[in-house]
């Protein structure tokens, strides 16, 4: 279950004037620039990867939050937005080339349940390809990033600053083919592809609302 975040939908548009600063459009460029085939963005946000990809690429990409939703659909392009949930994902199996995930696996409540989700609906041998915050190694940053979840994620949408994403990966069947920490490994971007279907049954809700073409 998901909730409206106007305020952080706001905040997070504003804040999307600094990626460049911080190498964030960069590391988007590498993310999506060179995807080709059936792709699916999960968890879009308010669109900042949509530009990026390839003409050769038929995207489609899925955001729950409408203020989000508005966003993303100025920046669309030839994307097909879609309102939907990564838990829950409106899409037969086997039915994408590659999957996307973008600093969204640390807020959707079940990380689990959309792992599962997101390996269902990839093609055998598809691939995630991911860019995500996680949790911190050493004491201290793990400490500080327990200490912030309470009020930050209360703050961001439900981000939790401190989730082991990358924990998750293997046991909803997704095996690490290549990954790159950024500095002090608070974050990271890779690769890893679907080796096995899903545990999670498929999707008993389909009701999905196509926004734009
Ligand atoms: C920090 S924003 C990131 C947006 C975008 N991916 C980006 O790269 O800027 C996190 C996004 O995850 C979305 N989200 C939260 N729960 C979700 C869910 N269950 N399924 C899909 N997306 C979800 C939020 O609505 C929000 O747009």
């Amino acid at each position: 279950m998901w909730h409206e975040h106007p305020a952080f939908t706001w905040a997070y548009e504003a804040m999307g004037r600094w990626e460049p600063l911080f190498g964030l459009d960069r590391e988007r460029r590498a993310l999506v620039g060179r995807l080709g085939g059936r792709v699916l963005e999960v968890g879009a946000g308010n669109g900042r990867n949509l530009a990026h990809y390839a003409p050769t690429s038929k995207v489609v990409a899925i955001e729950p939050e409408p203020h989000m939703m508005r966003l993303a659909q100025a920046r669309a392009g030839r994307a097909l937005l879609v309102r939907g949930d990564a838990e829950e994902l409106p899409f037969a199996s086997g039915s994408f080339d590659t999957v996307v995930a973008c600093l969204v696996l640390c807020t959707i409540p079940s990380p689990d349940r959309a792992l599962g989700e997101i390996c269902r609906v990839l093609r055998p041998g598809g691939m995630l390809h991911f860019l995500e915050h996680i949790r911190a190694r050493g004491a201290l940053l793990t400490a500080l990033q327990d200490a912030l979840d309470p009020v930050w994620s209360r703050l961001c949408g439900g981000c939790h600053p401190n989730r082991a994403t990358l924990d998750l990966f293997e046991r909803q069947g997704l095996h690490i083919e290549s990954m790159r920490l950024g500095r002090l490994g608070l974050f990271v971007r890779g690769v890893a592809q679907a080796v096995k279907p899903t545990r999670y049954a498929e999707p008993s809700r389909w009701a999905t609302e196509a926004v734009s073409r």
